[in-house]
């Protein structure tokens, strides 16, 4: 990692940009527990080198509860990942919003697999500064709802593709049009993301798209299937700290509230041949 400091400070509140803040802040709070859930030490020294008013995110985030959310999410997904691709060597690996997040580090800390991390510009820029591209290892400063960057990656192989915390922030069709393109790009693969409930998405400012349910994106495109779905605190018993694994307790046995948020994982299989 570079060791120059990185100015922040731009991100204001109203943009969804500085929600990536927030994440590698609680990711970098959870990596300093003696027996952290996902440990994420890349996090640590990433918000070392950035400059943000780092009292005022405290104080928005809430870290002392909200670290195993954050920590239990990005550890269901680098889960879910290490065994696609344990599973599939030689795939290719695409992130969507991947904001400041190190899971290519904490997934393949020599850079040996084709990845690509995807943000808006304004987020691929600050990343740069953070992580360097080595190896097969790539950025691309885009939407995810623009046309062009998608052609620009193998599509030879299966796909892990990759969207935590990002599809909340679209709408529904951009979502469903998101999802038929890279199932159109690619031959075959795996889908992870986690989406909230429709009640969790009125509620707060910006969030707009959630899923009825699982077997909604498989109506919409049948080369979905959703192999597994689980509510956020489902591995509450990874929460290392006592208080906070009763509350967890309490929320994953009320279903109003252990469905706020949920991880998805769906496989894509190859396409028919052509009779
Ligand atoms: C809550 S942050 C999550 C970041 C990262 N995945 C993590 O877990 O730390 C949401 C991310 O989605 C990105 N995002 C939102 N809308 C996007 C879009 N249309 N195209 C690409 N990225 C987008 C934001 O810039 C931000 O980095």
């Amino acid at each position: 990692m570079n060791t120059q400091k990185i100015d922040c400070r731009g991100l204001a509140d109203e943009d969804v940009a500085w929600t990536l803040v927030g994440t590698l802040y609680l990711r970098a709070w959870e990596s300093r527990l003696p027996t952290p859930i996902l440990g994420d030490h890349y996090a640590a020294e990433a918000i070392e080198r950035i400059d943000y008013d780092f009292p005022k995110l405290k104080r928005q985030v809430r870290p002392g509860s909200n670290q195993f959310l954050v920590g239990l999410r990005a550890r269901q997904l680098d889960d879910w990942s290490t065994t696609f691709l344990t599973e599939h060597p030689d795939a290719v690996v695409l992130q969507l919003g991947c904001g400041l997040d190190s899971r290519m580090l904490r997934l393949d800390p020599q850079g040996t697999r084709d990845w690509f991390d995807l943000d808006i510009p304004q987020v691929i820029d600050l990343r740069r500064q953070l992580y360097p591209e080595r190896g097969r290892y790539q950025m691309i400063g885009a939407s995810v709802t623009d046309d062009g960057w998608l052609e620009a990656i193998p599509a030879d192989r299966p796909v892990l593709i990759i969207a935590e915390g990002l599809l909340p922030y679209l709408t529904l069709t951009e979502v469903r049009s998101l999802l038929q393109r890279l199932t159109d790009h690619f031959p075959s693969g795996e889908l992870i993301f986690d989406a909230l409930t429709p009640r969790i998405v009125r509620m707060l400012k910006h969030f707009q798209w959630s899923p009825r349910d699982a077997k909604e994106i498989e109506r919409w495109n049948p080369r979905l299937t959703c192999t597994e779905h689980m509510p956020f605190c489902t591995h509450y018993r990874r929460i290392p700290v006592r208080r906070y694994r009763i509350l967890y307790r309490l929320i994953h046995a009320l279903p109003a509230l252990r469905n706020m948020a949920t991880e998805y994982r769906y496989t894509f299989r190859p396409r028919a041949l052509p009779q």
